[in-house]
């Protein structure tokens, strides 16, 4: 496997990977059963061994599970890895409740994840979503506190709208937009994109496979107890629909001798020298395949026919992502 490419986070930021390792999947998030530990360790340490960096986490996941899980991951090579924790949601017995942004939960929520790291300092601390019951001016405040006291670098946001984004950037210099961004989902185009472009924003794009529509592997219609099926674009015609769209990039990726979830990673990939992939993988097998995405580039021609094929409201039906 190659080392991967390192891009510059924010403005005069940190060097890190261009293809980010998601930590998500790798625990119990919606009330399952949690992935083989051993495995999912030795996926980050083998991402970090080949030069990803570029680890995501939230005290959310899995409860402060996944947390834990990275911290046992990172033990004795805490230089090798660049560490981005989400905070603000509110789970219970696997249903999400709600945010808590306020200043006071946020000065607790760090500790507890510190300790669950295992480290002295967060890399990129981000809300993971804003909900007006707290100012952007407190939230983004309460982290430049933090950074203050030498318990966070730099500062993220996700899933925000571009005055959001603008209104953080005024409180403090935001490093990196974490944000859904797939040929399936590409509203951010018109306005969110282009403030972080303007801003000197990184872009943390998950979620490129679109929920695993884009791996080619999904055929309908879904079982029903699949998770997917409670989202309309998974469910009935718009799913045969969205899969006639999928066997475009099959066609496309069998013609480059590539598999269509390398094309869906290759795609995000292309948009842009400040965006990088943020890729879900908990088995060392994804990590050779999704690294050699990132060598992948298309012609004009490829390049026309992919955003021809899923232009703006060519996917139909939405999913938790719909803004
Ligand atoms: N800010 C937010 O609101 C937010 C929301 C969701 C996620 N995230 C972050 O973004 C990361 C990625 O998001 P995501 O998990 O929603 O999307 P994703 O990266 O598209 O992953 C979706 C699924 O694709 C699978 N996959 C990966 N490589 C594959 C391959 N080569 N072939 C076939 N399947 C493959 C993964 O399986 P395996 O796990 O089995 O490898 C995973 O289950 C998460 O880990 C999390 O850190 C952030």
């Amino acid at each position: 496997m190659e080392n991967i490419t390192k891009i510059q986070l924010g403005n005069n930021g940190p060097l890190v990977s261009k293809l980010g390792l998601g930590c998500m999947r790798m625990s119990s998030i919606w009330g399952g059963p949690t992935p083989d530990e051993t495995e999912s360790i030795a996926t980050i340490q083998e991402a970090l061994d080949n030069g990803i960096n570029f680890l995501n986490t939230g005290d959310f996941y899995g409860a402060g599970h996944n947390e834990m899980l990275v911290g046992r991951a990172i033990k004795g090579r805490r230089a090798d890895a660049f560490i981005s924790v989400k905070f603000g949601a509110i789970f219970h017995n696997g249903q999400w409740l709600g945010l808590d942004l306020r200043p006071l939960a946020i000065k607790n929520f760090i500790n507890y994840s510190l300790t669950r790291l295992g480290i002295e300092t967060i890399d990129l601390y981000q809300p993971c979503r804003m909900d007006g019951s707290v100012s952007i001016e407190d939230i983004i405040g309460t982290v430049a506190d933090l950074i203050k006291e030498g318990k966070v670098k730099h500062i993220g946001v996700s899933e925000v709208t571009a005055d959001q984004l603008r209104q953080a950037n005024k409180v403090y210099p935001i490093s990196a937009l974490e944000i859904g961004y797939s040929l399936a989902d590409r509203q951010i185009e018109s306005e969110l994109l282009p403030a972080a472009k303007e801003l000197g924003v990184s872009v943390v794009a998950f979620a490129n496979t679109a929920e695993g529509l884009l791996t080619g592997d999904m055929k309908a219609p879904l079982p029903q107890n699949d998770y997917h099926t409670h989202f309309s674009r998974f469910q009935g015609e718009n799913l045969v629909e969205n899969l006639k769209k999928v066997e475009v990039l099959k066609k496309l990726a069998a013609d480059k001798g590539a598999t269509p979830t390398q094309l869906a990673i290759a795609w995000v990939n292309a948009q842009g020298a400040h965006i990088m992939p943020l890729v879900s993988m908990s088995k060392r097998v994804r990590l050779p395949e999704n690294t050699a995405a990132m060598n992948i580039s298309f012609s004009v021609e490829e390049m026309n026919l992919l955003n021809d094929t899923f232009a703006i409201g060519a996917i139909l039906g939405g999913t938790y992502l719909q803004r």
